[in-house]
Parts: C-alpha cells; sequence; structure tokens
C-alpha cells in the first residue's frame, strides 16, 4: 500500500455543537491504482484529502504513507514528503499569476531544492499535458482548462508515487474534461497511483475503485 488511512475522524464546532466533517474514514490505496471519490458539496471531501496529504491534523485517527505514519513525522519530513513523493492538486488551479507557464511547473523545485536542474522535466511535461508552446506565457493569457494542466503538470514535477487531485475537473466544459480524465488515465498507466475527488460521470469508466462520501462518511460504490 502507498497510501493507508485507519479510522479518520475530523470534527470541528458549529454553532457549538461538535460535528464530523470526516467521520470514520479507513481507506488504503495500492502502487499505481486510480481511485475516484464523489459527493456532494459539503460532505467532507477535502477535509479529507487535506488529512491524506498531511497538511490537516485528523482529531482521531492515523494516516501512513508508503509505510510511515505521519503522527511520527516533524513539520520538517511532513513538507518534504508533499513535495517529493506526494503531488497534491488543491480545489482550484492555484497558479501564481507573477510566474510564467513554466517557473509555475518548477515551483516544487524552488520551495524543495534538489541538486539537479528540473527544467528538461519540466518542459517534457509541459508536453505531456500539451502546453509546451505555452511554457513562457503568463497565467493571464491561459484557458480554465490550461490552467488545470499547468497545476497538473506541476504535481507531477517531483515523480510523486501518489497524485491526489481535488476537483481538477471542476468549472470545465465537457471535451476538457474528457481531455483531462485522459490524461490522469495515462499518469496511472505510468505507475503513479491517483486519488481524484470528481463530479465526472466518465470517471467510473477510468477508476479502478469508486467511493461516495455522504456526512463525512465514505462507502465504496
Ligand atoms: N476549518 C473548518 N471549520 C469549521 N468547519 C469546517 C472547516 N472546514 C470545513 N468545514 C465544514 O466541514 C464540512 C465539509 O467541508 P469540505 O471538506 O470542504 O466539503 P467538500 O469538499 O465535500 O465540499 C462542511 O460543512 C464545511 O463547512
Ligand atoms: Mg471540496
Amino acid at each position: 500500500m502507498i497510501l493507508e488511512a485507519r479510522e479518520i475522524k475530523k470534527q470541528y464546532h458549529r454553532d457549538n455543537i461538535l460535528f464530523s466533517a470526516v467521520n470514520d474514514v479507513s481507506l488504503s490505496i495500492g502502487e499505481g491504482e486510480f481511485v475516484c471519490i464523489v459527493g456532494r458539496s459539503g460532505s467532507g471531501k477535502s477535509t479529507l484529502l487535506n488529512i491524506l496529504a498531511g497538511l490537516l491534523t485528523p482529531t482521531s485517527g492515523s494516516v501512513s504513507f508508503e509505510g510511515r505514519e505521519y503522527g511520527g513525522m516533524n513539520d520538517g519530513e511532513l513538507s518534504r514528503l508533499r513535495n517529493t513523493r506526494l503531488g497534491y492538486i488543491m480545489q482550484g488551479h492555484n497558479v501564481l499569476s507573477n510566474f510564467t507557464v513554466l517557473q509555475n511547473v518548477l515551483l516544487p523545485h524552488i520551495f524543495f531544492k534538489r541538486d539537479d536542474d528540473p527544467t528538461d522535466r519540466a518542459l517534457s511535461l509541459l508536453e505531456q499535458v500539451g502546453l509546451r508552446p505555452l511554457a513562457s506565457q503568463y497565467p493571464s493569457s491561459l484557458s480554465g482548462g490550461e490552467l488545470h494542466r499547468v497545476s497538473i503538470a506541476r504535481a507531477l514535477l517531483m515523480s510523486p508515487g501518489l497524485l491526489i487531485a481535488d476537483e481538477p475537473t471542476g468549472d470545465l466544459d465537457e471535451e476538457t474534461v474528457s481531455e483531462i480524465m485522459g490524461l490522469f488515465a495515462g499518469i496511472v498507466s505510468k505507475g503513479t497511483a491517483v486519488l481524484m475527488v470528481t463530479h465526472n460521470s466518465d470517471a467510473a469508466s477510468y477508476a479502478d475503485r469508486m467511493y461516495t462520501m455522504q456526512s463525512g462518511r465514505l462507502s465504496e460504490m
């Protein structure tokens, strides 16, 4: 297993009442698996992904990635993991407007410097997502689908074992959505596991497993 989550619970207070945004969720993802989660807005999907990516500490339960528990790691170790072994595409595309497309893809390397020069790799990822000709453009001249593809290329820069994506096809037209779903299927076929939250009805035809989230609870479909 690349990722194992056991009995995750995340509680918040709302109007002085305690509620569970994520309620007793267990999930295991194997190497190269494609797992999708669907569910209504507010059902706890993003909260769960934030916990699985090590950005948010659960109220109870544990997460381990490649056999290491998040609970036993310090901030430095967690951020190293997030910048190297785990790619996280958060809701919205999070592309920085003052950087070119290429510079945006290179960001993980800038945050977490390694000795090698990743420029060739970034350009080849841009080629894979069909954006090579736009490498020196600024985000303001890109379409919504192109911006999503920039964030996908960026999440892949460090060759993660697992890519987590929160609604990467949100707000996109049908054609762009199937393009992006195809892109994820290609990533999976090269051995990277993918965990994706999506509203896309075609997701079931790509995914190895589908889950639905309802009021914080996850169930297999
Ligand atoms: N930091 C927070 N404090 C209080 N409530 C929160 C917080 N984050 C999320 N929630 C609540 O938890 C529930 C699940 O949110 P979220 O995980 O964003 O849902 P989804 O991604 O499925 O739309 C929502 O009711 C939301 O309002
Ligand atoms: Mg969400």
